[in-house]
């Protein structure tokens, strides 16, 4: 794995993770926006989750609700990845080896990966099944393990801060 230590140390030393490190709100105010990404992202992602797993929405087609849920889920996202980005500019040096960090990085990537294996093969066949209540296995596998990652990328995120 490439040394990254470099990197963090320039990118503390940039007037982006220097002025947010020296401000007394900036670092808690881009926080607070960090977290209302996490709230659009996981919420309606969770929601997306529950379908396929058939607890919720019963009634609704999986193709529909993908279309009013996930553009907000991938807004969120954004957010969270650019504010995650200038957060960790501010103290990149001590946070690039906290290992709560590490394994959210890690639980970021496996979400990403499970994200294109359900649209390449999952959702492949979803014309079949998009309007029923209980859906096949898979679609249940899908939404379970999506559910978990992102309780464990929460949990990861929570835990930078006294590890
Ligand atoms: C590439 C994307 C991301 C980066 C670089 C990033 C980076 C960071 C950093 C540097 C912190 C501050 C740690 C501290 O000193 O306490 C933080 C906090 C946090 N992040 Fe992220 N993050 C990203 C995405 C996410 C995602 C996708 C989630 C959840 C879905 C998330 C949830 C959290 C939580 C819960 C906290 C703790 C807030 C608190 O302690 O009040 N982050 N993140």
């Amino acid at each position: 794995m490439p040394d990254m230590l470099p990197l963090c140390k320039w990118l503390e030393q940039s007037w982006v993770g220097g002025g947010v490190r020296e401000s007394l709100w900036l670092f808690p105010a881009i926080e607070t926006v960090h977290l209302l990404g996490m709230a659009a992202m996981v919420g309606t992602a969770t929601v997306f989750d529950l379908r396929l797993l058939g607890w919720v929405q019963r009634r609704e087609r999986v193709s529909e609700l993908a279309g009013r849920l996930l553009p907000w889920a991938w807004a969120g996202f954004v957010v969270q990845v650019l504010t995650g980005a200038i957060l960790f500019s501010s103290e990149a040096v001590k946070v690039y080896g906290n290992p709560a960090f590490r394994v959210k990085m890690l639980l970021i990537l496996l979400a990403g990966v499970h994200a294109a294996v359900f649209h390449w093969i999952v959702e492949r066949d979803v014309a079949r099944w998009d309007a029923s209540a209980i859906l096949p296995m898979k679609a249940k596998v899908a939404g379970g393990v999506s559910i978990l990652l992102w309780i464990g990328i929460v949990a990861a995120g929570r835990f930078i801060g006294f590890v």
